[in-house]
């Protein structure tokens, strides 16, 4: 059933089934944003709509509750994902809670779903979650607030790719037949798996390059060398060392010279094409460090259209209806 209530374009009937199922077992808002397997293609042009509103037309528009309050809720480190939520939250006229898990009661044994069932308590509207287990959000099913998941370990970041996505169609106007090779450390990339899920849905074509030893079962291959040829956007990612990647006796020059985007490999890249990078990155390892800010690169282009889709996602998490004409 929960297939079918993904898969299913019809949004009225998305609800009812949804309703249904929730009904039955849990009371997790509808408007919480966990996977990009909860978006149907529509519900992701209808955000991708919204951000760009917030780019053009739209750009003050502000929540008309006043005390919009949101909680993020950072577990595991963040630059970007974190900082953006917060300019989109204030942007909308948000009031913001920035919690420290080091000095807060999680110090003392409290558990995650006590840490947001008691933000839900005190008055909080929604919370942002960040997370180093997977699918965390299976433990807070009983809590009746959004949670936009901000990356759940190796799982999901869906608002990463909401902005990878939204990034890919500014350049391009469609997905249909877009080539896309993503390389490096995708066994423990929930961008990896999180892009994979949605670009297929949409129509690109998505293959995966790099070590063998981080290939995914069910993840189409590309040698690297020909995938540069072949892709017009060519994502490099970050070996996450912090989730136990390496490669044994490897120094980072190595590293760049077998998988990383040297020289070469940009000088054999179509002419339209682009380099996407989710960052944080490692300059001189997976990305020559003259190529982060290059023509071709979005790299830093993605973080400015993050605060745009973050407005869109927390739009939608308040229930506010998609914007008209756009
Ligand atoms: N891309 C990304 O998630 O970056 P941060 O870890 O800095 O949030």
């Amino acid at each position: 059933m929960i297939e079918y209530i993904r898969k299913n374009e019809n949004q009225e009937e998305k609800q009812l089934f949804l309703g249904i199922l929730l009904g039955g077992f849990c009371t997790m808002n509808t408007h919480s944003l966990l996977s990009m397997k909860d978006l149907s293609v529509t519900e992701i042009f209808d955000i991708l709509n919204d951000a760009r509103a917030f780019n053009n037309s739209k750009k003050d528009w502000q929540f008309p509750m006043q005390n919009a309050l949101v909680a993020n809720l950072f577990f595991e480190a963040s630059t970007r994902t974190h900082f953006s939520f917060e300019s989109a939250e204030y942007q909308l006229g948000c009031k913001v809670a920035d919690f420290d898990s080091k000095t807060s009661s999680v110090t003392k044994g409290e558990t995650l779903y006590d840490t947001v069932k008691t933000f839900e308590s005190v008055g909080y509207n929604a919370v942002v979650i960040r997370h180093s287990q997977d699918e965390y959000f299976k433990e807070l099913e009983n809590i009746n607030i959004p949670i936009i998941n901000a990356g759940d370990g190796k799982g999901n970041h869906p608002t990463q790719c909401l902005l990878d996505l939204y990034t890919m169609y500014d350049e391009f106007n469609t997905f249909e037949n877009l080539n896309v090779v993503i390389c490096g450390d995708i066994e423990h990339s929930r961008v990896a798996a999180s892009n994979k899920d949605a670009l297929t849905r949409l129509g690109a074509n998505v293959v995966f390059a790099g070590p063998k030893e981080w290939q995914r079962e069910g993840y189409p291959t590309m040698d690297f060398d020909q995938a540069v040829e072949w892709a017009d956007v060519v994502m490099m990612l970050r070996i996450q060392k912090e989730r136990g990647a390496g490669l044994e006796n490897m120094s980072d020059a190595e590293y760049l010279e077998k998988y990383g985007l040297n020289k070469e490999r940009y000088s054999r890249m179509k002419e339209h094409a682009i380099i996407m990078h989710p960052a944080p990155v490692n300059r001189g390892v997976e990305i020559d460090t003259d190529l982060v800010e290059c023509e071709k690169s979005r790299i830093f282009k993605q973080m400015e259209n993050g605060v745009l889709v973050r407005k869109a996602v927390l739009k939608r998490a308040f229930g506010y209806p998609n914007f008209e004409g756009e």
